[in-house]
């Protein structure tokens, strides 16, 4: 597997993930254009190397402080429990040395061990943030200790 920034070509590829990973967010196949486009925004795309098949993605709002957000992140099911969150994350932290942070609806445990794993921590709670469901958002933020 191999992590790489993400290009124009592979919006149709990111699209179909999102669409079987409803958690990852609504995002629209326009949204993930003019995401790539954005200077501040950054993907990464994790590629299986025999076939060249995107399998997962991670996109991150930079912010001039130096902080960074994580947007969402999706790995196609058929690839989960491989590592691939894993390995995006850990690019994105290499890559954003200082505080990331993220937003993610309380229900989604998969995706906060996942997290926690990496040494995020939680640190608040947004209240009804999210939308059709209604749910809470749990903050979570990894600083660097370097
Ligand atoms: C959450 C998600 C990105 C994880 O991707 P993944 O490639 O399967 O994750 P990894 O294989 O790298 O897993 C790393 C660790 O995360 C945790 N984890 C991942 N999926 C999990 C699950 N279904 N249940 C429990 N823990 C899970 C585990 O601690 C795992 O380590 P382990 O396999 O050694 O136990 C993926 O399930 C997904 O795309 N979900 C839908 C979108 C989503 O929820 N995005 C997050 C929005 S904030």
């Amino acid at each position: 597997m191999t992590i790489r920034e993400a290009k124009q070509t592979d919006v149709i590829r990111l699209v179909e993930i999102v669409r079987s990973s409803p958690e990852a967010g609504n995002w629209s196949a326009g949204e993930i254009e003019s995401s790539l486009a954005e200077p501040l925004r950054r993907c990464l795309v994790a590629v299986a190397e025999e076939e060249e098949r995107v399998l997962g993605f991670v996109l991150v709002q930079c912010a001039v402080s130096g902080e960074a957000e994580i947007l969402t992140v999706a790995v196609d099911p058929v690839a989960r429990r491989r590592g691939v969150a894993r390995r995006l994350l850990w690019g994105v932290l290499e890559a954003m040395p200082g505080r990331v942070w993220l937003e993610v609806r309380r229900s989604n445990t998969a995706a906060q061990r996942l997290y926690q794993q990496l040494g995020f921590v939680e640190s608040g709670l947004r209240r009804n943030y999210y939308s059709s469901p209604t749910e809470d958002a749990v903050v979570m933020q990894f600083t660097d200790s370097k």
